[in-house]
């Protein structure tokens, strides 16, 4: 017998999946003969022990909103987290958008962010079992589901749209913009009207539409996504969003270069990737020592959310036999290693390292003036 969601959410359903959660993380093979003593379907059963699992995986982006929301498991890799979606619908209620067309909804996250700012949406989703889930997932808010093709929605009456293409194929995450479904082509056609579009972090500056404004937002020290804010949208034309803070601009300006100093700082994802190194730069006073490499170097230390420092305690020219021999004086039994603009591979060095002792060290493995070195660093003090 297939199973709906209707199943589901009847009352019986919703007894199934409360039984479900409750034996949600143990063992699948006990929890599925549990719920079929009680004469449930074996397919039922299966789903509803699948909903508990997902809802279980849900809280990582959803808290305890999860546990009443409903999931396929492409749905739900591919959702925003309630965080990110719940600031993009305050920017966009702020900008005055009060409708918005969500142009291949998946289970509906971002749907649900908008309508809680005040905000009525319209989803478009072509698959059928998602639509219904994203139906679901937004009940009692003002969201109308519609399953079909977002490229044949005529926009003219929104005040702005929101498309989040799948970027999956299958189980394979699909990196190539032209892939995207929504296709390419319909995504660059939305970029001229007030228009929200997620993309992969990775997205190549090149294909940018000069007028819009790209944000790249990371969460817990991850890029999560790339978002273009078009038409009067935009507001900058670069922003790096680090949790709940931001930093804007050019994003195309060089950082100056100069010395190694007392302190390397690390940006955080977003900001390399929204190209605003040379801004971070100029907040903390510091320089990179290549002109490729997004370390930044200073003297002093400042605090700042977007990046991490480090302070600097020995730069050696890259040998092994010379980095072994520094840490074998510095007692260095455990070792993070971080690196960019190096070709080694931290778990093969960390072997031929051969490391013994009682003390902890960062080795930063980078060029400077285009030749490799090692730093050898520990974590800065709280500045
Ligand atoms: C990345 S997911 C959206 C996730 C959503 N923003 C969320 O946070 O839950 C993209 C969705 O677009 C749907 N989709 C792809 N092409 C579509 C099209 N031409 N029309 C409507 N939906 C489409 C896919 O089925 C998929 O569910």
């Amino acid at each position: 017998m297939p199973v709906s969601l209707a199943d589901l959410l009847s009352p019986a359903g919703q007894d199934l999946l409360a039984r479900a959660e409750a034996l949600a993380g143990g063992d699948p093979l006990r929890a599925a003969a549990q719920l079929r003593t009680a004469g449930t379907p074996p397919e039922l059963a299966s789903e509803a022990l699948t909903q508990a699992a997902l809802r279980l995986k849900g809280r990582a982006k959803f808290g305890a909103d999860a546990d009443g929301m409903y999931f396929t498991r492409a749905g739900l890799e591919q959702a925003t987290r309630a965080s990110v979606s719940a600031r993009r619908a305050a920017r966009l209620a702020a900008a005055g958008v009060r409708s918005v067309a969500d142009l291949g909804c998946g289970i509906g996250a971002d749907s649900r962010a908008f309508a809680r700012a005040g905000i009525t949406v319209h989803a478009i989703e072509a698959d059928p079992a998602t639509a219904e889930i994203a139906t679901a997932n937004t009940a009692g808010l003002p969201v109308t589901v519609t399953c079909g093709d977002a490229t044949e929605v005529d926009l003219s009456g929104y005040d702005a749209v929101f498309c989040d293409p799948a970027r999956r194929s299958g189980n394979r995450r699909i990196f190539d913009p032209k892939a995207y479904s929504p296709p390419w082509d319909f995504i660059v056609s939305l970029t001229t009207r007030p228009a929200v579009i997620k993309l992969g972090p990775g997205i190549d500056h090149a294909l940018l539409p000069a007028t819009a404004e790209a944000e790249w937002v990371s969460v817990g020290g991850e890029v999560v996504e790339a978002a273009l804010w078009c038409d009067r949208l935009a507001e900058v034309p670069r922003r790096a969003t680090v949790d709940e803070l931001q930093m804007t601009g050019a994003g195309d300006r060089e950082a100056e270069v100069g010395e190694v100093g007392r302190y390397v700082y690390d940006p955080d994802g977003a900001v390399i990737r929204a190209h605003l190194v040379a801004e971070l730069a100029d907040e903390l006073g510091a320089r990179i020592a290549d002109p490729t490499i997004a370390y930044l170097y200073a003297d002093e230390l400042r605090a700042t959310p977007f990046a991490r420092g480090y302070t600097v305690e020995e730069v050696l020219p890259f040998s092994l036999k010379r980095l072994r021999a520094a840490l074998r004086e510095r007692e260095v039994g455990r070792l993070t290693i971080k690196k960019r603009g190096s070709a080694l591979e931290p778990e093969s060095l960390r072997r031929q390292l051969r490391l013994s002792g009682s003390q902890e060290a960062t080795v930063i493995l980078t060029r400077v003036a285009g030749a490799p070195v090692a730093l050898i660093t520990q974590p800065a003090p709280a500045a």
